[in-house]
């Protein structure tokens, strides 16, 4: 059995189409800033993508490069003034930060109205409770795949490996929204197998090439491949063993070319979002 493969970057595709469509409506063009600390060679290729994403929707993106040493007073100025900024939507700051800032008072300083990669802890609130507005980018991206391949989460058992502030925790959380049954596991489960094989739905999101192996995937369930990591030639890969997993699985997330692009099209949608309800928004302060 050959699994179907989960084409996120079709899907990614469509959604980045009807951001355009939608940000060129806007009465506000959407603006995101993004803030990278340092010179640490993945963030500023995610960086560079996410503002190659932004030109191709319509959407404004500011780059705000600070050296590593900058400090964290710099950096909470900054994010001051992008808050206090009317053309600026959205706000990411791209982790990891450098040694010597705390990412969680980063954070936390971000409007939680500008904070489209659902970080702060209001945002996170609202997960838990299921009354969000935006929700983490890569969660997101998750559910928008399954829901496009129209495999309901309800009544299956979910079962999640990583419990990641930014992934394993608000996925399991959206899962649950969704009325699935959801474990969550991680390195201390003892008997991960055990685990992976009674999932329906599994989605690993560790970090680890070649943590899920064939084995560990009971026959037709769907696999969804957060991960990307670089193999020891050196290329991308996710957690999943793809071609023997592929043969058990009734459907699977490649990498790259899954859960990825979509992450990225969910941030231009809760940018495009931001700048939407920055526009119903107008006004209301005065009333208040
Ligand atoms: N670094 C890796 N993933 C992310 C993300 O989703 N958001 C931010 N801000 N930094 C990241």
């Amino acid at each position: 059995m050959a699994a179907i493969i989960l084409d996120g970057k079709a899907l990614a595709a469509r959604v980045k189409r009807e951001v355009a469509k939608q940000a060129a409506a806007c009465k506000r063009a959407p603006g995101l800033a993004v803030v990278i600390v340092g010179d640490d060679a993945a963030s500023r290729i995610y960086v560079n993508a996410k503002k190659k994403d932004c030109a191709a929707c319509g959407i404004t993106s500011y780059e705000f490069a600070l050296d590593a040493n900058a400090g964290e007073a710099a950096l909470l100025a900054l994010i001051a003034e992008l808050n206090a900024r009317p053309d600026v939507h959205g706000i990411l700051v791209q982790l990891p930060l450098p040694a010597g800032y705390s990412e969680q008072a980063v954070i936390q300083a971000i409007s939680p109205e500008k904070d489209v990669d659902a970080f702060h802890f209001e945002n996170v609130g609202k997960i838990t409770t299921g009354d969000f507005v935006f929700a983490p980018c890569t969660p997101a991206g998750v559910m928008e795949i399954l829901d496009h391949y129209d495999i309901d989460p309800a009544g299956k058992h979910c079962v999640v490996v990583g419990r990641s502030n930014i992934v394993g925790k608000p996925q399991a959380l959206l899962l649950l929204h969704r009325h699935a049954t959801v474990t969550i596991c991680h390195s201390r489960t003892p008997d991960l197998t055990a685990m992976t094989r009674q999932a329906d739905i599994l989605v690993a999101a560790v970090g680890k090439p070649g943590l899920i192996t064939a084995d560990m995937v009971k026959p037709g369930a769907v696999v969804i491949d957060v991960a990307i990591n670089r193999n020891e030639d050196g290329k991308i890969c996710g957690d999943v063993d793809f071609d023997s997993v592929a043969e058990v699985a009734s459907h699977i997330t490649p990498v790259p070319g899954g859960v990825g692009p979509m992450t990225r099209a969910v941030l231009l949608r809760n940018t495009l979002r931001a700048a939407q309800r920055s526009v119903e928004n107008d006004g209301k302060a005065d009333i208040l």
